[in-house]
């Protein structure tokens, strides 16, 4: 452990330590929450930001696990005090808690400005939870570790292993098609999801969770210990013994969360087939640590990864096996050639040392360099006349016989009404068809619900059909799979080509090609262009409004523009 600093050079000095009314008030108050000033005074405060909540199923254990946290930051010699923070969380929240990341980030951030923090302990795990906690801590630029909620047990239905989210959608088109019964669904409700933790499949948590842990700001693979594991409760005392030797040696987030550790972070995602929520999330992050991370550096970097983690949705396996078979410091272990081994991390020094001795004990999960699932990244970036600032797609996650094709588009311009229609049979839908959803984007939605798998026909369904050619300004799950384009930018309530596209247009996509192409003349979209109207907003006041106002385009990560922007804010006790 490094030592413990000069009590004066720490922050809450300043609301515990100084000779003048304020500090005595604080002491008298800190008295008032049962504490000797000798069980606190000159200690590092330690807050610990909690995402628990009784809605949340992800981080239902996370009360009692803030107790160990809690136990390791006394044992280093600090002060833990512990905030409920917003929670979101991936099921319950509506219309999507990407509506709220921002706010949890906002949060988080005046949180920690605001009190008397000399470092935090950032619990969290459930999809938006991670970016937003460390985009509101970045932007404080305190000492930080992140403690991941970690994922589920796996799930079992009968003699099947189940995927949290995955199974759920595959199921539902089972039910759908008429091959699962009333009985068979009570069943499968049952075993879906059947322990607290997080998705266990390579979703958007366990993707974010691990991109955590690549950036460098957990213990040493914290990010695939299972939820109710009991080395899950050693990891959170440990963070938080963690953080109080950051605390000591001011190891601010600033100097792990740099450029490399982002490009770094990026690797992580692409070689495991992450979710595609990770390339908004990591541009978002990095634009709070003041790093300049773009869909090109996705591209880039895409073609050089290949994809090693055998994990649902595109694979096999699920985030148990992972974690046994060597956990995220193994699966970085394959991968040395293409990291940055020499930026530090909260708990070694290099991420040379971080690594050293990691082992695989299971070469289907993790697989070896020369057994790649696929040569190159799992999600690839799309330009084209339909999308001028980009889109995504996972290709590994989709029908390959899809990955270039060519149809007619059948477009709808409100997810709830294409609900309602899509299986009408006199729509002529067929499986060659493009459904293209749109007013589903960062402002439209607003806050890019995970539309963007819509669901296929049931008429195609039972006719064997599992995937078509969807294209979307919306999100999917990370748990979803399917020829799906998403996070198309500009988005179509702000005027972009896809507020051009009409049912019959042909569009073509090319993965290898890395375009998306309306094949209409420019004239006559021109003329739609003249003609089209901007939708009214959705939100006539409130949160909402300020989202619609204030919201950036996916392919700069859906920030605040005021909370990106350049520029300090004031400590509340400087000057
Ligand atoms: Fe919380 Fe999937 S619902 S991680
Ligand atoms: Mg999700």
């Amino acid at each position: 452990m490094g030592g413990v600093k000069d009590p004066r050079d720490l922050r809450s000095h300043q609301w515990y330590g100084t000779d003048g009314l304020r500090s005595f008030s604080h002491r008298a108050r800190t008295r008032q929450l049962g504490y000797l000033p000798e069980e606190h005074l000159g200690k590092p405060v330690v807050a610990i930001l909690n995402t628990w909540s009784d809605i949340n199923p992800c981080h239902v254990h996370l009360r009692e696990r803030a107790q160990a946290v809690k136990r390791g930051v006394w044992q280093a010699g600090g002060f833990p005090l512990e905030f409920p923070v917003s929670t979101l969380s991936e099921t319950f929240q509506k219309p999507t808690p990407m509506l709220y990341r921002n706010l949890l980030a906002l949060e988080t951030e005046e949180l920690l400005r605001s009190y008397p923090v000399d470092g935090a302990v950032l619990m969290g795990g459930c999809d938006k939870t991670t970016p937003a906690l460390l985009m509101g801590a970045a932007s404080v630029d305190l000492p930080a570790v992140f403690v991941p909620a970690g994922p589920m047990l796996p799930g079992h239905w009968r003699d099947k292993v189940l995927g949290s989210g995955t199974d759920m959608w595959k199921y539902w088109d089972e039910r759908r098609a008429g091959l699962i019964g009333d009985r068979e669904l009570a069943e499968l409700e049952n075993g879906l999801a059947r322990s607290p933790g997080h998705c266990m499949t390579m979703g958007t948590a366990s993707t974010l969770t691990a991109a955590a842990e690549a950036l460098g700001v957990t213990v040493p693979g914290a990010s695939s210990v299972p939820a109710v594991d009991s080395g899950h409760e050693r990891m959170a005392a440990a963070s938080g013994r963690l953080i109080v030797d950051l605390v000591g040696r001011d190891l601010t987030l600033s100097r792990v969360m740099t450029r490399e550790a982002y490009e770094d972070a990026v690797t992580t995602v692409l070689a495991l087939g992450g979710s595609t929520n990770a390339v908004i999330h990591l541009i978002a992050m990095a634009g709070r640590s003041g790093v300049r991370l773009t869909l090109d550096d996705f591209d880039r970097i895409a073609r050089t990864v290949p994809v090693l983690a055998d994990l649902r949705p595109g694979g096999r396996y699920l985030m148990e096996d992972f974690h046994f078979a060597g956990g995220l410091p193994a699966f970085l272990g394959q991968l040395t050639d293409l990291l940055h081994l020499d930026r530090p991390t909260v708990a070694h020094p290099t991420l040379r040392a971080q690594l050293a001795g990691a082992v695989v004990h299971d070469a289907e999960v993790i697989r070896p360099r020369e057994r790649p699932l696929a040569a190159e990244g799992g999600v690839a970036v799309l330009r084209g006349n339909l999308c001028p600032d980009g889109a995504v797609i996972k290709h590994i996650a989709a029908d390959p016989a899809l990955l270039r094709h060519t149809g007619p588009a059948v477009v709808f311009d409100d997810y709830r009404a294409m609900q309602r229609t899509i299986d009408d049979p006199a729509l002529g839908i067929t499986a060659d068809h493009v459904l293209v959803l749109r007013g589903a984007g960062p402002k439209g939605g607003p806050g890019m619900p995970e539309y963007g798998m819509l669901p296929i026909p049931d008429h195609l369904l039972k006719r064997g059909v599992r995937d078509m050619v969807r294209i979307s300004d919306a999100r999917m799950s990370g748990t979803s799979y399917g020829a799906c384009v998403l996070h198309v930018a500009p988005e179509s309530y702000v005027g972009g080509p896809l507020a051009l596209v009409r049912t019959g247009d042909l569009i073509t996509l090319d993965v290898a090609g890395r375009s998306l192409r309306l094949e209409v003349p420019d004239e006559e979209l021109a003329r739609r262009r003249a003609a089209w109207v901007a939708p009214a907003p959705r939100y006539g006041r409130g949160y909402g409004a300020l989202y619609t106002e204030h919201i950036t385009q996916a392919d700069t990560g859906c920030d605040f523009e005021f909370l990106s922007r350049e520029g300090a804010v004031p400590d509340p006790y400087a000057g």
